[in-house]
């Protein structure tokens, strides 16, 4: 009986014993034998292998569908250009054609990419209306340079249509910032960004004899050219409010003093005669600093700026006074004074001068060499809700100095 017992425990533990060898055998074959088999590096080999990287050469094709305002070039020399121009640009990538010529090539779908101005109401015919047809591979741009308060396309109505934004806002697709800083010595362009000043330190100021004899014989304190008056940032306000305190001279249709800002008198009484130029921008929207800062820079006179850009990411580090960065007008106009009253503290501003110089963007330049650049990674993007991305968050009614 004992025995039997035994003898049945005994099946039972070698049975057992079995069962464990073979599975770790299994086991054993899986992980020694199986696994290795399925070579991570082969396959990542074989894809090198089979998809080397198509050096398209093929010409990319940019149609302006729109008019930019009454402009159907665009500000481009002619109707159409091609590799030369992104030559004299200095583009890295040239072989793109550019044009508001729709009849270029035969069907609107052989475009690589379509151009729309959004700052202004679609305003064609109706024999041109927006493309019922159009290809996958087909990218629509949606184009500004206005902020959101004069953005003048409604853009409810544009879901899941733009693929690319070309805007002066830093996180667009191609960036179409008004004007950029080039490095004199070496023609480097410095973008705009979170780094632009770190990258524009370390530069020794040495004191100029003329410059402060050009400080010294400035007479008048503020000027301001401006033709669009009651705007959404309220700058008239602003200047109502700082001239209870210093003179500032406004000129063009909301002031009441006259000179066409592009003649060289106008550049030249800059220079002469005024000690800050107020930039001030109609809105106060993220990132929009406009050409009326990078003018003045043009001159030499400080430029005090008011809007809702960091200012940080676009102008090189005591170039300029922030009319945002006081707490009251009478805080401003104070410091304003203190450095009139100090010529040697007000040439400090234009240290930059000397290392820097002020160039034009060229943004069909990256928007050339991004839609080569699509043209091997197959990656696809669209914006769902245009309006969202360009007016959330993007604009402020309040400055932050109180007037
Ligand atoms: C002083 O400033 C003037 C006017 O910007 C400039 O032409 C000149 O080169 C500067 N001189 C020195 C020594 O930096
Ligand atoms: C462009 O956007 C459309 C959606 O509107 C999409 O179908 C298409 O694939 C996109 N193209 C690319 C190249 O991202």
């Amino acid at each position: 009986m004992i025995r039997k017992m035994r003898r049945g425990r005994l099946t039972l533990c070698l049975a057992f014993g079995f069962i464990t060898l073979v599975i770790a055998t299994a086991l054993l074959i899986h992980t020694q034998c199986l696994k290795p088999s399925i070579s991570y590096y082969q396959i990542l080999e074989e894809h090198i292998q089979n998809h080397k990287p198509i050096t398209e050469k093929r010409t990319k094709y940019i149609l302006l569908y729109t008019n930019f305002f009454e402009d159907k070039l665009w500000k481009l020399p002619t109707e159409t250009v091609g590799p030369d121009y992104f030559r004299a640009t200095q583009c890295p990538r040239t072989d793109c054609v550019l044009t508001s010529n729709h009849d270029l090539l035969p069907v609107v779908t052989d475009y690589d990419a379509l151009v729309f101005h959004i700052a202004e109401p679609w305003a064609y015919s109706v024999f041109r209306k927006v493309p019922s047809v159009r290809s996958s591979r087909q990218i629509f741009v949606a184009a500004t340079m206005e902020s959101p308060a004069h953005t003048k396309h409604l853009l409810g109505g544009d879901h899941d249509f733009f693929n690319w934004t070309m805007t002066y806002r830093l996180d667009s697709d191609i960036v179409w910032n008004y004007n950029n800083f080039v490095e004199r010595d070496s023609g480097r362009v410095v973008r705009p960004g979170k780094d632009l000043q770190s990258q524009m330190v370390g530069h020794e100021v040495v004191f100029n004899q003329t410059l402060l004899e050009m400080a010294t014989v400035k007479t008048k304190m503020g000027v301001q050219f401006i033709s669009h008056c009651e705007t959404f940032s309220r700058r008239d306000d602003l200047v109502r409010a700082i001239q209870r305190f210093m003179e500032v001279d406004v000129y063009g249709k909301c002031g009441t003093m006259e000179c066409p800002r592009d003649s060289p008198r106008c550049a030249k009484m800059l220079t002469d005669e005024y000690r800050y130029y107020f930039a001030f921008e109609n809105s106060l929207c993220k990132d929009y600093v406009t050409e009326k800062m990078y003018y003045a820079m043009q001159s030499f006179i400080i430029p005090v700026v008011f809007g809702g850009a960091d200012y940080t990411k676009f102008v090189p580090p005591k170039s300029y006074i922030d009319a945002q960065q006081f707490a009251t007008v009478q805080d401003l106009v104070e410091y304003l004074v203190f450095l009139a009253e100090n010529p040697e503290h007000y040439i400090k501003y234009f240290w930059w001068k000397d290392h820097y110089r002020i160039a034009d963007t060229q943004p069909f330049c990256e928007l050339c060499q991004k839609l080569h650049a699509i043209g091997t990674k197959e990656k696809m993007q669209y914006y769902k809700d245009i309006k969202a991305w360009w007016f959330d968050e993007a604009c402020w009614m309040d400055a932050k100095i109180k007037f």
